[in-house]
């Protein structure tokens, strides 16, 4: 079944080690996903935006600045997956929501991020509401939504589906500060919920996992906009 995807593309698994193979093994399965779907993807800034933000706040960025360093780290990373996507690929990273559909007709759209206070989480959420998305993907650097950071709490358990308004109860508390980390951003779950999109949080760092969402196979963590 043709379906509209927006694939959000963690900078963490992306780009952190500068490796070309793997940028273009993303390339390679967004090619592939795209040959019967319309695919639109946001990428991240990973730990390159994190670094570029704390030496900006050293220097007394304020937060809304450091998030413009971090959305301009996101647009290169993004143009880096346009140079692997090749003749596959819009040109440009498109830096908008409303000029998304426009250029989806010339091939896979990559954006970065869009505006400060939220993470490229929200912009996908954003994008594939205003697109009317059938899947929003999030590729991330953690197989799933769990009910803690499982890197601090052993006794945490990932969730094989929750409702969009419990993802929110667990991540309304996280800070937004420029370079946070959480599995969704607060304002990415909450437009889920009001969209009610069908979202799939799974381990980005294996890139065929994102063609498994697709084809329907179940993966990570599905969001639901109620609990069945
Ligand atoms: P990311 O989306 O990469 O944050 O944006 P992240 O959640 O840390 O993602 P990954 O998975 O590690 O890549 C990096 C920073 O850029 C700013 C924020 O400061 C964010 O923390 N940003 C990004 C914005 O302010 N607005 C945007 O639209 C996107």
């Amino acid at each position: 079944m043709w379906m509209r995807v927006v694939v959000s593309i963690g900078g963490s698994v992306l780009i952190e080690e500068m490796n070309p193979d793997r940028i273009k093994s993303y390339a390679s399965v967004l090619r592939e996903a795209a040959v019967s779907n319309e695919i639109f993807v946001v990428v991240g800034g990973g730990e390159t935006a994190r670094r570029y933000i704390n030496v900006g706040r050293a220097l007394g960025a304020n937060e809304a600045i450091c998030d413009r360093i971090g959305i301009d780290i996101t647009r290169l990373n993004a143009y880096l997956l346009i140079l692997a996507l090749g003749d596959a690929a819009y040109p440009e990273v498109v830096r908008n929501y409303q000029d998304a559909p426009l250029a989806g007709g010339s091939g896979i759209v990559v954006m970065g991020g869009v505006s400060p206070g939220y993470t490229t989480d929200a912009v996908s959420a954003i994008l594939a509401e205003y697109i009317g998305a059938d899947l929003l993907i999030n590729a991330t650097s953690v197989d799933g939504v769990y009910s803690s950071d499982p890197k601090l709490d052993p006794a945490s358990r990932r969730y094989e589906r929750i409702t969009a308004k419990e993802l929110v109860e667990i991540v309304i508390g996280t800070r937004l500060d420029a370079g946070s980390t959480s599995v969704i951003d607060p304002v990415g779950a909450k437009v889920i919920e009001r969209s009610g999109i069908r979202t799939i949080v799974l381990d980005g760092r294996n890139p065929l996992n994102i063609l498994k969402a697709i084809k329907g196979e179940k993966i990570g963590t599905e969001i639901v906009s109620e609990s069945v």
